[in-house]
């Protein structure tokens, strides 16, 4: 099975998440500013809400992907208040035609001082497994 990591972060909560999604599973966990170069059955893609939404490079990311390089895409990521993106990477995904997983990973996120540490330990440990899961090696 192929696999690829992406993300997109702001305070690098994202990036330690998709570290740990990526070690689990044996890749490297990129920026979205790296395009795939490979066909690629899941395609995780770490983000994460900013004032209440997803960052338009998010978004533009989705929307640049090609169907016939992707299988399907695995969400995750961390907010302070929200509880997840799911939906609005969604809506991307369904515009390109590209299946989303029903299942995700989503933890806190620290911010401004809220949820101090997180993800933390624990989180990374999580995400690790839930990709596991996700390849089949869980
Ligand atoms: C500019 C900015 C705006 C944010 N807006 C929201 C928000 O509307 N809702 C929320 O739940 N979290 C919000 N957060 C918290 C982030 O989603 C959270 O800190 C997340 O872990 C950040 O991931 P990152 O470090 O990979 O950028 C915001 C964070 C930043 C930096």
């Amino acid at each position: 099975m192929k696999v690829a990591v992406r993300y997109y972060t702001k305070t690098g909560n994202t990036k330690r998440l998709a570290e740990a999604v990526a070690g689990a599973v044996g890749v490297r966990a990129l920026p979205i500013d790296q395009p795939l170069t490979e066909k690629v059955d899941v395609l995780f893609l770490g983000n994460s809400y900013y004032a209440f939404s997803i960052d338009p490079a998010v978004r533009d990311f989705v929307k640049g992907l090609k169907k016939e390089m992707v299988g399907k895409i695995v969400n995750f990521g961390s907010a302070a208040m929200l509880n997840s993106t799911y939906k609005k990477v969604k809506a991307e995904a369904d515009r390109v035609g590209i299946p989303m997983d029903e299942r995700e990973f989503h933890c806190k996120g620290e911010f401004k001082g809220i949820h101090k540490g997180k993800p933390d330990e624990s989180d990374l440990k999580d995400a690790a497994a839930f990709a596991r899961k996700i390849v089949g090696q869980g």
